[in-house]
């Protein structure tokens, strides 16, 4: 016997849905198959996610992704013993359409619902992939909300060593792109635009790089990013591209010394780095090559998994199940928690 897990996530702008196969005993939960659909182009006209276009969008998107991962994994909604869900954080009218509609088909099913959070799923989802690290390690969660540094002992088990005190990472991203004029979602944008550029050519803050703590800053970043462009004014144009692959290199830089800390700290060999700004290029060679001197491990999710997807939301609530951690209830009265 094994269950059969649909996770929703619906947290900001990308719907997505996916099912999850938790084998009895031990093993590593399997994706069966997973749906998304992001918002992107939508929002795009608009220089930002419009949670009311958010929510709206989710509610059109969510049944078919549904139906979708069904056919496509050759099971019905008969077959999917619990249902799973992002709680939070995110926008809370966007978390409503996951929550209720996952609630709504456990009613209709007569089975149980279980909320996720959403950093316990990009956490996770380096299991997803085919090479699966092991417990304990150190996890580097950088998101367009959150940038944290954790060591993680097991499913559930997890200390925050350190954090950013303000901006998170993908969001120091996403607004020096911003003040570049770049389309939004601003970190890929900014990273392409980097590769053509001069990580050397502006002299950027590295804030709290020698802090003797694992905690970010990045709000001063942006400022200094801002005063650069102001400086150039008619030159930015020109310099666009040296100016990005300064601004990626300095964000980049304190993340991987930080990581690099948090290991020797802890005497931990193993890292795990989850979250939309993991799909970074230049991190994830920084941090190969800086881990491969020190024969550490380094784990990514999958590339398409490192930004928000319903599979990560379905395989944390099969792990959080697997683990004894939490009961999926037949409890149908939901709640979200925005932040
Ligand atoms: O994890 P995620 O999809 O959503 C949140 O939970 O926040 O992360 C989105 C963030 C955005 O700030 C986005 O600009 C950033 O991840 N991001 C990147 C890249 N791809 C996504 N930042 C830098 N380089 C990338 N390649
Ligand atoms: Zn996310």
């Amino acid at each position: 016997m094994s269950s059969l897990i649909l996770g929703i996530e619906s947290s900001c702008d990308e719907t997505g849905v996916a099912l999850v196969r938790l084998p009895d005993g031990g093993a590593v939960p399997q994706l069966l198959s997973h749906a998304l659909h992001s918002q992107i182009d939508m929002h795009r006209a608009y220089g930002g996610v419009v949670p009311e276009l958010a929510s709206r969008d989710h509610i059109r998107r969510v049944l078919p992704l549904t139906e979708h991962v069904l056919k496509e994994s050759g099971t019905t909604l008969q077959d999917v013993d619990v249902v799973a869900f992002t709680r939070g954080p995110g926008l809370a009218g966007a978390l409503l359409v996951g929550a209720g509609v996952a609630c709504a088909l456990g009613a209709a099913l007569d089975r149980p619902v279980l909320g996720v959070h959403h950093l316990e799923g990009h956490l996770l989802s380096p299991f997803l992939s085919e090479d699966p690290p092991e417990f304990p390690f150190i996890a580097l969660l950088v998101s367009g909300g959150h940038t944290q540094l954790m060591r993680v002992d097991g499913v559930g088990d997890y200390a925050i060593l350190g954090e950013t005190i303000d901006d998170a990472a993908g969001e120091a991203f996403d607004k020096s792109a911003k003040l570049m004029g770049l389309p939004y979602p601003g970190g890929p944008e900014l990273s392409r635009l980097a590769e053509g550029g001069d990580p050397e050519a502006f002299k950027l803050p590295r804030p709290l790089l020698h802090s003797g703590d694992l905690d970010f800053s990045f709000a001063g970043l942006k400022t200094a990013v801002l005063t650069q462009a102001k400086k150039l004014g008619d030159d930015l144009e020109a310099r666009k591209a040296d100016l990005a692959a300064s601004t990626q290199a300095a964000i980049v830089d304190v993340l991987v010394r930080k990581t690099l800390t948090a290991l020797k700290d802890t005497g931990m060999r193993r890292v795990v780095v989850a979250g939309g700004v993991g799909a970074n290029k230049l991190l994830r060679a920084q941090l190969n090559a800086a881990c491969a001197k020190r024969q550490i491990r380094v784990h990514y999710p999958e590339l398409h998994l490192c930004t928000d997807n319903g599979a990560m939301i379905a395989m944390a609530a099969a792990m959080r199940l697997q683990a004894g951690r939490e009961q999926a209830e037949k409890t149908y009265a939901f709640d979200v928690k925005p932040r």
